[in-house]
């Protein structure tokens, strides 16, 4: 045996995330056994990787069986041949569509050519079957299925049979490419497999909150139906009964997609799973406005550009209409007429599009937005505030969030987030926080006037808060309160099992079973301490979600979509917040782009954020053990980002069921895709290394700091670009180490700035405040009002910020800001109309050098309210 054998082994146990990744691994390291000619490692690999292949249809255990065979033999260019053309299909199954199953086994004997293997491009998916006795069946079935199957169909499917609900569990949650599957009566429990029994064990936990009958069913075929809702909710699920319609529970016909009750089910089976996929495939906004584009039309109305009919016999900007292509303008069209449909009345295309985004993401509605988040957080807030109400909201919001709650007339109260000073991040609102502030309201009669939450989930740093206990602690208090969940950062998290607890679609359908059931009402009734429980009687969902798709899926900048989940859910509030903010010229090739990537979510959503959570677990395992780049680098871990006081510091796990787990636990968590990378050492800040990245390695990243460059690994990463930037990152730290004498230290970190925290307020602005005994209190802003007064020219000066301003904050001076101050990073208002500037404020804000820093003026400096108006008696 070499060396390499040795290294191979190493990495196998340093990057198997998930069994997906392990299987690719274990393919290469056979190969790399079978070309050195070693029959033992083989053989041992080869049996490892039959373990594991029961869960994927392709390539069959036959060809394990040759593969061992050929070993056996001593043929080892037979078996690397077979290997080789396995592994080539494996890869080429990711990057093109392929059936497999049209494949003769004798053919992967052979030298393959590019058109040999690649001559069907379709999709072709694994269809699980959970059959009491596969090695009766299996053969039947996979005849039976495979005669059906036609060249005119869309798709192509093969079939991975299971005995059990514990290897469907992990065959379900390690094999994406399955897009459906058929629970036969009388299938079994548990599995021989260990890991598979782990892994019943693990996601049964997850789905049990939610006290759901299915869970303890006598029937595994019900009790797998929740499981599999965790893991892929898309997905359609089929029954085979073997007792007659009348005799069946209607338990049944509740959990499963459909029922088939006969012998044969080949014929009924095929035709509802095809269909099921064409469900989830089918587009109508895209396909309308696809339809409409081809369609000849006169236009005789506004849009010269639609069809490209006034620029591409333009000598001047025809550079436009080519580099752009004809598809571009064919699709621009302001017709809501011919198969289009209106966003602002949505009834046809766009009201399918909306009903099917709901589906996707799990939510009662969704709604398609053209002008990004931004505006969808004005509309959710503007639906759901009237002037005066309270609304609380995390301090480092986005800034779209005090506009809204201006434009309502609302008054905030900003929940301090803790700052981490030494990277310039803030970690999130504490659910201790809120709860005091909430009693605080209570004890001054105020809690009425409370009306919403808003709190941004995932934060720009990956931060995700433990949604499902920050509900319940709040509902306890204020049972009728509206969650608006920030999920800019977090479309992508309905579609991956890890994040189920975390995000506000799931959360708050768990909650309405979990409110529902009679285990909870037991619970609430005979509990000595209901403090943390809401009342059943008393609670009414009001959940909302606002997601960038742009910025975590695949559609056009400023595709956003708000997914709504509210029992008391007001339609004409809703379109009123939605006609104020929304456009009458929405732009269709972005709605044409969120549904697409509904599409793209639907089918493979799964595959990809399992991808992008694989990748990112690779470079942050390779950041942390890698020889040189551990020297120089270092991921941030969460108790860097909220740190809890824990001596430890607490690492991301590296495997998936254990992530599944710690994101299963109390407390917050990172998202492993958000990788903030302490710079630090280099000597370098934020935005010289980002100028070298994109410089001289064409890497772009999303947000820097002093000390930290944030890393994003998304659903398009791919093996070949994390690589490259672990490739990126060892020769930076390789040249430095190499610069540095044996005594001096690299590079040092930046000394920390004093973050910003807690707001105060001038006292004209926030009548609604609360003081408490010992100071903590509750100060409440009326922004509105300061802001407007900053609108008369005789309210208001400037105040530079420089040595002479500092010297008198110093000494205790303090300003009133008349506007608001938004500084990219952080990327929030750290000053909003009517709040104090104060010593520690103004500091902060001179030691920025940074250049864009929105409500700044570089000539005049800050806009602040006057004396002479903050004294004046005529204020209301
Ligand atoms: C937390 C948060 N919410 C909302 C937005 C606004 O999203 P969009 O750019 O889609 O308007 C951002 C943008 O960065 C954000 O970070």
């Amino acid at each position: 045996m070499t060396t390499h054998h040795y290294c191979l082994n190493t990495s196998l146990n340093t990057v198997e995330f998930d069994l997906n990744s392990k299987r690719q691994q274990l393919w290469s390291a056979v190969i790399d056994a079978l070309a050195y000619m070693d029959g033992t490692l083989s053989m041992a690999l080869l049996h490892e990787l039959m373990a594991i292949e029961r869960y994927w249809a392709f390539p069959s255990l036959a060809i394990q069986y040759r593969l061992q065979h050929y070993v056996g033999l001593g043929q080892f260019n037979l078996a690397l041949q077979l290997a080789g053309n396995c592994q080539a299909q494996l890869l080429l199954a990711r990057q093109k569509s392929y059936a497999p199953f049209n494949t003769f086994l004798d053919d992967l004997d052979k030298p393959l050519y590019e058109d040999g293997y690649a001559k069907i491009k379709k999709p072709c998916f694994d269809l699980l079957i959970i059959h009491p006795n596969p090695v009766a069946y299996v053969e039947l079935y996979d005849r039976a299925l495979k005669a059906l199957q036609q060249e005119r169909d869309e798709c192509y499917y093969d079939l991975v049979f299971v005995n059990n609900i514990a290897d469907a569990a992990l065959a379900l949650i390690s094999n994406p490419n399955i897009q459906a599957y058929m629970s036969v009566s009388g299938s079994l429990m548990y599995s021989d497999s260990a890991l598979a029994n782990q892994c019943l064990t693990t996601l049964q936990g997850l789905a049990r909150t939610e006290d759901n009958y299915a869970l303890i069913s006598v029937d595994n075929a019900l009790i797998f139906t929740q499981i599999a809702a965790i893991i892929r909710p898309e997905i359609e699920h089929y029954y085979l009964s073997e007792l007659a319609f009348a005799a069946l529970s209607p338990h049944y016909f509740q959990a499963f997609h459909r029922v088939f009750y006969h012998e044969h089910p080949f014929k009924d089976l095929h035709h509802y799973v095809l269909n099921g996929i064409r469900e989830r495939y089918n587009t109508p906004f895209y396909n309308a406005l696809h339809a409409y584009s081809k369609k000849p039309k006169g236009v005789f109305h506004a849009l010269p550009i639609s069809r490209a009919s006034s620029i591409k016999d333009s000598l001047w900007v025809k550079d436009f209409y080519e580099f752009y292509g004809e598809n571009t303008f064919n699709g621009e069209t302001s017709s809501t007429q011919g198969g289009m449909d209106s966003l602002l009345n949505p009834k046809g295309a766009i009201k399918s599009a909306h009903d099917k985004a709901a589906t996707c993401f799990g939510a009662q509605q969704s709604f398609f937005v053209t002008n990004g988040t931004s505006t969808s957080n004005k509309i959710v807030t503007q639906a759901n505030l009237v002037p005066d109400d309270i609304v609380f909201v995390s301090s480092d919001c986005h800034k779209s969030i005090p506009y809204a709650i201006m434009l309502c007339g609302a008054h905030a109260v900003f929940l301090e987030t803790n700052a981490v000073d030494d990277f310039d991040l803030y970690g999130a609102v504490p659910l201790a926080l809120i709860i005091n502030k909430m009693q605080q309201l209570s004890q001054a009669g105020l809690l009425a006037r409370l009306k919403h939450i808003i709190l941004t989930n995932s934060t720009f740093d990956g931060l995700i808060y433990d949604v499902e206990a920050y509900m319940m602690a709040i509902l306890a208090i204020k049972p009728d309160i509206v969650f608006h969940w920030d999920e800019a950062w977090f479309a992508h998290a309905h579609f991956n099992v890890l994040y189920h607890r975390r995000h506000a679609m799931n959360v708050a359908k768990r909650l309405n079973v979990r409110f529902q059931s009679a285990a909870y009402r037991y619970l609430y009734d005979t509990a000595t301490d209901r403090s943390h429980l809401p009342d059943p009687d008393r609670v009414v969902l009001r959940v909302y979600a606002t997601q960038s798709t742009h910025k975590s899926l695949s559609s056009f900048r400023q595709g956003s979509m708000i997914h709504v989940y509210d029992q008391a859910f007001n339609h004409d509030h809703f379109f009123e917040a939605f006609y104020i903010h929304t456009s009458t010229s929405p732009n269709y090739q972005i709605l044409a782009s969120l549904d697409i990537a509904r599409r793209q979510m639907a089918l493979e959503g799964y595959q990809r954020t399992l991808t992008s959570l694989h990748l990112a677990m690779m470079i942050r395992q390779r950041i942390a053990n890698h020889p040189t780049i551990s020297q120089v680098f270092r991921v941030l871990s969460k108790e860097d980002i909220y740190p809890t006081g824990n001596a430890e510091p607490i690492h991301q796990p590296h495997d998936f069921l254990a992530s599944i787990h710690e994101f299963n636990s109390e407390g917050f968590v990172i998202d492993p895709t958000r990788m903030t990378v302490d710079i630090a050492k280099t000597g370098m800040d934020g935005n010289q290394f980002r100028k070298l990245l994109i410089d001289k390695y064409d890497i772009q990243v999303n947000k820097t700091s002093r000390n930290t460059v944030l890393f994003i690994v998304n659903i398009g990463a791919t093996e070949q670009t994390a690589h490259y930037l672990i490739q990126v990152l060892a020769e930076i730290a390789e040249r430095l180490l190499t610069r540095q004498t044996a005594n001096t230290v690299i590079g040092h970190k930046k000394a920390p700035i004093q973050l910003p925290q807690r707001r105060h307020y001038h006292p004209l602005f926030s009548t609604l405040s609360v003081a408490c005994a010992h100071g903590e209190g509750v100060e409440v802003i009326d922004m509105r009002q300061a802001f407007y007064a900053g609108f008369q020219p005789q309210n208001i000066s400037y105040v530079l910020i420089n040595q002479d301003s500092l010297a008198a904050a110093q000494q205790g001076q303090t300003w009133v800001s008349a506007s608001y101050v938004t500084p990219y990073p952080p990327g929030f208002p750290v000053l909003v109309p009517g709040q104090i500037i104060d010593a520690p404020l103004l500091s902060y804000l001179s030691t920025l050098k940074i250049k864009e820093i929105h409500g700044y003026h570089e000539s005049l400096g800050l806009k602040i309210l006057h004396e002479r108006y903050l004294n004046s008696d005529n204020i209301k």
